[in-house]
């Protein structure tokens, strides 16, 4: 039988146990209890997982808002990213009791138990909270995600669109790149090397469905390759955890159908 072996300072260990102290003790029921991933790269440590306590009167009732308590009253080194607080940029993405989700907009009382806070799974870990996203976005600027017009912009006007030209990109334009579904595709946890992955071929789809690009034709032969795009086997996982509500398996079903298409 095939043995495996984990690579060296990969398990993750108990942490440390933040508990709330004198007037701040409550009742069971009054407090949420967060167990976070630590990780730092500096110390030869294995990563842990840390508990802290947090009072529901003393704090707002989603996980950033306890993950930005801790930091500022508890533990100032835990690391992760955040910017605007109400799910529009996609920064605070982790795996949240299994799921990937937005920490901004994850309510805490949807846990049944203690809450359980990862990084995004299948990625290097930079910090504590925080995954190496290099490889994802250098993956969405190769297809080029921007405008491709031939024609000179047509002077003080926008580029204009049908009602129906622009109802296209509804359901594209909403990504906000946070990468909870790409980080939760099996095909892109085995080959994230070489399939460019849902959140990424979402966004190339945006600019193929748009009437006012000239280059669909360039795009979609840059997409026909084995690995970049079809090693998507539908498994769906991507649509289930967008916490946008898109559907990255439909757009690249959208690309494919357009491949045979243009092959037509
Ligand atoms: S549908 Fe495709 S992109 Fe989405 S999880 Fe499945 S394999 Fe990955
Ligand atoms: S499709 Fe959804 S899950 Fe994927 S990057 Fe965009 S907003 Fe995030
Ligand atoms: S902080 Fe911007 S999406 Fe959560």
């Amino acid at each position: 039988m095939v043995e495996f072996t984990l690579p060296k300072n990969s398990k993750v260990k108990p942490g440390k146990i933040h508990k709330l102290k004198g007037a701040e003790e409550a009742h069971e029921k009054d407090i949420w209890r967060l167990h976070v991933y630590r990780y730092d790269p500096d110390t030869e440590e294995n990563p842990r997982l840390d508990v802290f306590e947090i009072s529901k009167d003393a704090c707002g009732t989603k996980v950033l808002d306890a993950l930005l308590k801790i930091k500022d009253e508890i533990d100032p080194s835990l690391t992760f990213r955040r910017s605007c607080r109400e799910g529009v940029c996609g920064s605070c993405a982790m795996n949240i009791d299994g799921t990937n989700t937005l920490a901004c907009t994850k309510e805490m009382d949807d846990s049944k138990k203690d809450i359980m806070v990862l990084p995004l799974p299948h990625m290097h870990v930079v910090k504590d909270l925080v995954p190496d996203l290099s490889q994802a976005v250098d993956q969405y600027a190769s297809v080029q995600p921007w405008l491709k017009a031939d024609t000179p912009a047509p002077g003080e006007r926008e580029r204009l669109q049908t009602p129906e030209e622009r109802a296209k990109l509804d359901g594209l334009w909403e990504c906000i790149l946070c990468f909870c579904c790409t980080t939760s595709c099996p095909s892109y946890w085995w080959n994230g090397d070489r399939y460019l992955g849902p959140a990424t071929l979402l966004q190339a789809n945006r600019w193929i469905e748009d009437s006012r690009d000239d280059h669909t034709n360039e795009r979609l032969e840059a997409l026909d390759d084995a690995f970049k795009l079809y090693r998507c086997h539908t498994i769906m996982n991507c649509t289930k955890a967008c916490p946008k509500n898109l559907n990255p398996a439909k757009a690249i079903g959208n690309i494919k159908k357009k491949m045979m298409d243009k092959s037509e």
